[in-house]
């Protein structure tokens, strides 16, 4: 049997930590679902589809057969369901990840005990990395270089330009 995993998350937008992240799940699953959070409780500065967008051109999307990129509502494990996947990835970057991920692990298992998280520790060049952070530094004229892939940097910068 396929072992299918979602990566879900934001992604406003991805980050290289994010990317370090895809690169390394798929040594570990058959398929890799990037799952673009689209609920309306987040305000996000890049559309779901713009989100989507930006990760398949960062991932040369039709190179690989192993990975899909799509955005979702609802639910994640009822997503996970559609989906088949019976695996969930989350990144770690600090100690003060670990309570929100215990949080969200605990309450994903009482809604769906068939779905399980894997955890990657994230590459320590980009523990201290958030979308927030990038998109906070890029609105005030920072260099966002080697914290984004090229081509998001080029979208935040546009992006700033269109909202001044
Ligand atoms: N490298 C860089 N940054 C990383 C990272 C990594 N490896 N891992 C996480 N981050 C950052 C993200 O950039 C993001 O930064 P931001 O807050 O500045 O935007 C932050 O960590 C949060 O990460 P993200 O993975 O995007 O989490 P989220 O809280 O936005 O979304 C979902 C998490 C989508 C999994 C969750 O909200 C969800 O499941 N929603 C669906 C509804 C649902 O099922 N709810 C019940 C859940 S129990």
């Amino acid at each position: 049997m396929k072992k299918i995993a979602l990566y879900p998350g934001s992604f406003d937008p991805i980050t290289n930590g994010h990317l370090d992240i895809i690169k390394r799940s798929l040594c570990l699953f058959d398929k890799v679902i990037i799952a673009v959070n689209n609920n309306s409780l987040k305000k996000f500065l890049f559309t779901a589809e713009e989100r989507v967008e930006m990760i398949k051109d960062v991932l040369n999307y039709n190179y690989f057969s192993n990975v899909e990129v799509e955005s979702f509502q609802g639910l994640l494990v009822h997503y996970a369901q559609r989906k088949e996947a019976k695996f969930l990835i989350r990144g770690l970057r600090a100690l003060s990840d670990f309570e929100y991920e215990f949080q969200m692990d605990l309450m994903n298992r009482k809604l769906n005990p068939q779905i399980e998280t894997v955890y990657l520790m994230t590459d320590q060049r980009y523990s201290y990395l958030s979308s927030s952070i990038v998109k906070e530094i890029a609105q005030l004229g920072g260099c966002t270089k080697n914290l984004v892939p090229s081509l998001v940097e080029k979208r935040l910068l546009e992006k700033f330009k269109d909202i001044s």
